[in-house]
């Protein structure tokens, strides 16, 4: 038997922990409707605001390692569809997937409540389960003092967060969605988490610059000729996204629906190892569809059964206490590299880095790598340039030479 992805968020229920985070892929109705027929577990649409929304054209670009997409870069405004059409497709694809959970996604100024409230109300009428509060959008907005000039903000996050919080009319759960491009999120979280927040997203694309095509000296994107900065999204995002996910699991510790660079289910277990019970995808469901949720769940179903958890409770939180302050960190735990010599491919890379790069402990003898251990203090830099995987870090004293 399968173990079981159901998962809860907020005494939201979802049939797995995959949800579409606000993109492309829920920029409409048809589209959200297609994603729960391939089995997404819930959608988060295209952030709303009542502004109308006119999209540059030629607004992506790209970092590639080989064939694969390893960075995404856009300048894309929020739903170019208006709240009203939203608050009548929310309603029909409510009706039609009544088990998959939407989440609302809305965004307004800083010196009203009105926009806020009315948007947030007109979700909630039409049904949405949840709301996000897009304080992290890192172009077009922030100049306007709006999107990410929110969520760096601490001051305007907290009183908007509190608007929305202390109407009474507002009973969805309410769920900021944070920039990582900010010196302490756990300060803003917390901050949040005062202002009545019920949970948090994080986090949104990183500004970002996508640089020069060198045989042209036009920008990446090329926007007739010319760019601006946009957000930066896809794997290259992982780690600032999990390392902001990890401060808000461990304060305030309201519960976290992680997003940024997640690729595959084993991107998400590691978000889930350390708290959030749901995981957000963007970019991914862009460059290969919906249908990429079959090989996240399959991902998680492998993950689980490496160690045998039946259920998302069994690991979810499980390793948020290995990440801890620098200080706590001890250099007892002496790991130094051990070569296994059958794998070895005499490349002489270890050796070039740690001459370079480290501490001149690595030479030849007899062709073959060999460590000088009064020389190595087990900085690890060979075992990562070893393109064989011939190098681990063993803490015991281990024999040293191939
Ligand atoms: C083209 C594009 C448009 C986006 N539009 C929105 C948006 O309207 N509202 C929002 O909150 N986030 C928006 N995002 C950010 C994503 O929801 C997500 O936070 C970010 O892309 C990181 O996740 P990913 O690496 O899985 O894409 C957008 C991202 C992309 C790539």
């Amino acid at each position: 038997m399968h173990p079981d992805l159901q998962t809860t968020y907020l005494g939201v229920n979802f049939r797995n922990p995959f949800i579409l985070a606000s993109a492309p892929p829920t920029a409409t109705a048809d589209m959200v409707r297609r994603a729960f027929e391939a089995g997404w577990g819930g959608a988060v649409i295209k952030t709303l605001s009542h502004e109308p929304v006119s999209n540059l054209p030629n607004r992506f670009a790209t970092i590639r390692n080989g064939s694969r997409i390893i960075g995404f870069e856009n300048l894309e405004l929020l739903s170019e569809q208006g709240p009203d059409e939203w608050y009548r497709d929310i309603a029909i694809i409510k009706a039609d997937f009544p088990h998959c959970p939407i989440i609302g996604s809305i965004m307004g100024s800083t010196d009203s409540p009105e926009g806020w409230l009315s948007l947030a109300r007109g979700c909630q009428d039409a049904g949405v389960d949840l709301l996000e509060l897009n304080f992290s959008c890192p172009h077009g907005y922030p100049d306007r003092g709006s999107g990410a000039a929110i969520g760096q903000n601490p001051e305007y996050a907290a009183r908007i967060t509190n608007w929305l919080a202390t109407c009474s009319e507002i009973t969805t759960p309410i769920i900021p969605k944070l920039t990582g491009a900010v010196a302490d999120i756990r300060y803003i979280a917390e901050e949040l988490a005062q202002a009545g927040a019920h949970g948090f997203c994080a986090i949104n694309t990183i500004p970002s610059f996508f640089g020069f095509d060198l045989t042209t000296l036009r920008p990446r994107p090329d926007i007739g000729g010319m760019t601006s900065y946009g957000g930066y999204s896809g794997p290259g995002i992982k780690p600032i996204a999990l390392r902001a996910v990890s401060e808000i699991c461990n304060s305030p510790g309201l519960p976290v629906m992680a997003c940024g660079g997640i690729a595959n289910g084993f991107d998400a277990a590691e978000f889930m190892l350390l708290g959030a019970p749901v995981v957000q995808v963007g970019t991914e469901v862009m460059l290969r569809g919906f249908g990429v949720i079959d090989r996240m769940r399959q991902d998680l179903l492998t993950f689980m059964e490496w160690h045998s958890f039946s259920s998302l409770t069994d690991f979810i939180g499980l390793c948020r206490d290995r990440v801890t302050s620098f200080e706590e960190l001890s250099g007892r735990h002496l790991l130094l590299p051990r070569f296994l010599k059958n794998l070895c491919n005499n490349c002489g890379d270890c050796i070039t880095a740690c001459r370079d790069g480290g501490y001149q402990a690595i030479s030849r003898n007899n062709g073959l790598p060999v460590i000088d251990p009064d020389a190595c203090t087990g900085c690890s830099l060979c075992s990562h340039v070893c393109p064989t995987g011939a190098i681990g870090m063993e803490q015991q004293a281990p024999d040293r030479s191939v």
